[in-house]
């Protein structure tokens, strides 16, 4: 017998609208007080299957050369009975992330994270300074997704942009 894709599970209901696949229609935008500023387009696709949790891809590439750069891929989960959210998640570069936080307005629409626990591999990338601490925003606005990435690492200890990015629904 084959998989079943169930419906939405209820614990996720109040962030239904996030469920789906986000393209970025124009480059975001990517900075950091020690590297040249970049570009990049992004998707990311938010998908269930029943279960208590969403499945979280993201996947970036080169707006020039179509390629593929950062990705990142794992979990989101609303806490039983809170807005809180728990978003764990593993990278290209050697990161495994938990970010948790809450939906911090009354639309549920802004989902404010921050890293509490970082692990790397030995895989990591040797010349990319460590980082310490970490901070995502996104901010649903129609089918519209605004999305701001701070981190703080061993060089620039204070949280500190690095990616900047607006998405566009497409399913
Ligand atoms: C979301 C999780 C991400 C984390 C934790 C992360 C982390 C880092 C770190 C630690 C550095 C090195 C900074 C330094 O050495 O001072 C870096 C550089 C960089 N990141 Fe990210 N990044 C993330 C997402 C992305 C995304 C989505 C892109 C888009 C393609 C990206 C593109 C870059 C580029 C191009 C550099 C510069 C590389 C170089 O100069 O060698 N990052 N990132």
């Amino acid at each position: 017998m084959y998989m079943k894709i169930f419906p939405l599970h209820e614990l996720l209901h109040v962030l239904a609208w996030l469920e789906g696949t986000w393209i970025t229609d124009e480059p975001a935008v990517g900075t950091y007080p020690t590297i040249k500023p970049f570009n990049y387009f992004d998707e990311i696709n938010i998908t269930s299957i029943g279960q208590p949790l969403f499945n979280y891809i993201a996947q970036s590439w080169h707006p020039e050369t179509g390629m593929p750069m950062h990705r990142e891929t794992g979990f989101l989960q609303i806490l039983p009975d809170t807005k809180k959210i728990a978003l764990s998640l593993i990278n290209n570069i050697g990161m495994f992330t938990v970010e948790q936080g809450d939906l911090t307005d009354d639309n549920n629409t802004i989902i404010d994270l921050k890293s509490t626990n970082i692990l790397t591999t030995d895989a990591s990338i040797p010349h990319f300074a460590t980082v310490t601490e970490t901070r995502r925003v996104f901010t649903r606005n129609g089918d519209n997704l605004e999305f701001i990435f701070y981190m703080a690492t061993s060089k620039t200890p204070e949280l500190t942009e690095h990616l900047r990015a607006k998405y566009r629904k497409v399913t």
